[in-house]
C-alpha cells in the first residue's frame, strides 16, 4: 500500500531526539561537578533517589524551556544530553552513588552570556520542580547552597 510507505518513509525522515550530540573531548572528572557530595544518605533519600531527581530535572528543564525570558538560551541546544548531566549532577552532589561524566560548570555555560536574572529564572523554576516532588524546604535550601557558588562561573563569562 502506497500510503504506508510514505507514513514510513515520514516516520524514518523524523529527527531523532533520543541521540546526544558529539562534544569535543575533555578530562572526565567528579571534580567538573562543581560541588562536594553530601555525607551519608539522608539527601538522596529526601530527593526521592533517582525517580524523584529524574522528575525535578525533567520538569525544571521542561519549564526553563517554555519560559519566555530563558527559552533562547535553551534552543538548539542538546538537551538530551543536558537531562543526563544534570541528573548525574544532581544525583553525584546528593550523594546517590553516581559519577559525573559531564564538562565543568565554565565549559558548559562558555559563552553563553548567561545574566543573573536568567539564573533567577532557572533557580525559580528548580524550585518549582522540587516543591511539586514534595522535597522538604530544609532539604531543597541544602541543594540550593550548593548550587549557589556556581553562579560566579555559569552568569555571563
Ligand atoms: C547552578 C546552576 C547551574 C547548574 C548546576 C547547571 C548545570 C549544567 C550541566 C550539568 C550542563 C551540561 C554539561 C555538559 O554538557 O557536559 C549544563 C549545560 C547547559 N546549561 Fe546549565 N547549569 C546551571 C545554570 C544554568 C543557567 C542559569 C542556564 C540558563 C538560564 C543554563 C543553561 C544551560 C544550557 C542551555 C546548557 C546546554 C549547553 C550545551 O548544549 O552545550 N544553565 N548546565
Amino acid at each position: 500500500m502506497i500510503w504506508m510507505s510514505w507514513a514510513a518513509m515520514l516516520i524514518s525522515l523524523a529527527p531523532v531526539t533520543t541521540a546526544e550530540q558529539p562534544v569535543d573531548p575533555y578530562p572526565q572528572n567528579d571534580a567538573n561537578a562543581g560541588a562536594q557530595p553530601f555525607d551519608g544518605q539522608a539527601m538522596w533519600r529526601a530527593f526521592h533517589e533517582a525517580d524523584g531527581v529524574s522528575r525535578i530535572v525533567d520538569e525544571a528543564i521542561d519549564l526553563s524551556q517554555s519560559d519566555p525570558h530563558i527559552s533562547d538560551i535553551f534552543r538548539n541546544r542538546d538537551l538530551v544530553r543536558l537531562r543526563r548531566t544534570l541528573k548525574e549532577q544532581f544525583c553525584y552532589i546528593l550523594n546517590g552513588g553516581c559519577h559525573y561524566s559531564g564538562r565543568t560548570m565554565q565549559a558548559a555555560h562558555k559563552d553563553m552570556g548567561i545574566q543573573t536574572a536568567d539564573m533567577g529564572a532557572l533557580v525559580e523554576h528548580l524550585q518549582a520542580a522540587m516543591r511539586h516532588e514534595h522535597i522538604s524546604y530544609r532539604a531543597q535550601n541544602r541543594l540550593l547552597a550548593k548550587l549557589a557558588p556556581m553562579k560566579r562561573t555559569v552568569v555571563k563569562q
